[in-house]
């Protein structure tokens, strides 16, 4: 790429048209297999699933799930969050997860977490840049990968009122 030039990261949204793309996405990305119900919730998901452009090259993908907690307050958990190998470092990661933490303090969503393997330290000091804090660990979580254990990290949201 030529000095000075700009490459545009744009955002799209997850349809049945183009959800190929996450399934392609995921294959290259990640040792585990989604199935049908991650597909049905990224496709409910509305705004919280998204597909990265780099150009127009599809690179990157946020796939999250609204759930509902005890007490009848909403949390956010991140499905996956990848960004292909000759991408990263571009700040395409960053710009998919605030566009999500974005939502949740729009939205009154207090709090956003997701598992990640034990072994996975790119994708843990990512999310400790964002103040996600491991607050448990849960053996033998993986089936088919080593190691099978995971760490929950967990991030609570100013909401808007409350920030200074
Ligand atoms: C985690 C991941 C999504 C980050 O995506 P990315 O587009 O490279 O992230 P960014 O370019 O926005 O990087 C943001 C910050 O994360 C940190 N970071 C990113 N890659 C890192 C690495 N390899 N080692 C340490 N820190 C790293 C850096 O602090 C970086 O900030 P900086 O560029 O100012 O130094 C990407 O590494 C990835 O897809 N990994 C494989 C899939 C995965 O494990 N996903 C997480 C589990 S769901």
């Amino acid at each position: 790429m030529g000095a000075g030039r700009e490459v545009a990261i744009s955002l799209d949204g997850v349809r049945d048209k183009n959800v190929m793309q996450l399934k392609k996405l995921n294959t290259a990305l990640f040792p585990v297999r989604y199935n049908e119900k991650y597909y049905a919730d990224a496709l409910s998901s509305g705004e919280l699933t998204k597909l990265a452009y780099y150009s127009d090259i599809c690179v990157g993908s946020i796939a999250c799930r609204l759930e509902k907690k005890e007490g009848g307050s909403f949390r956010v958990y991140i499905m996956t969050l990848g960004v292909l190998a000759p991408y990263r470092g571009l700040g395409i990661g960053t710009r998919l997860l605030n566009h999500v933490l974005d939502l949740c303090s729009k939205q009154n969503i207090s709090e956003i977490y997701l598992h990640v393997q034990t072994n996975n330290e790119e994708a843990i000091s990512f999310y400790k840049k964002f103040d996600f804090e491991i607050t448990e660990t849960i053996k033998n979580y993986y089936t088919n990968i080593d190691p099978p254990d995971c760490y929950v990290l967990l991030k609570t949201i100013l909401q808007p009122q409350l920030k200074k």
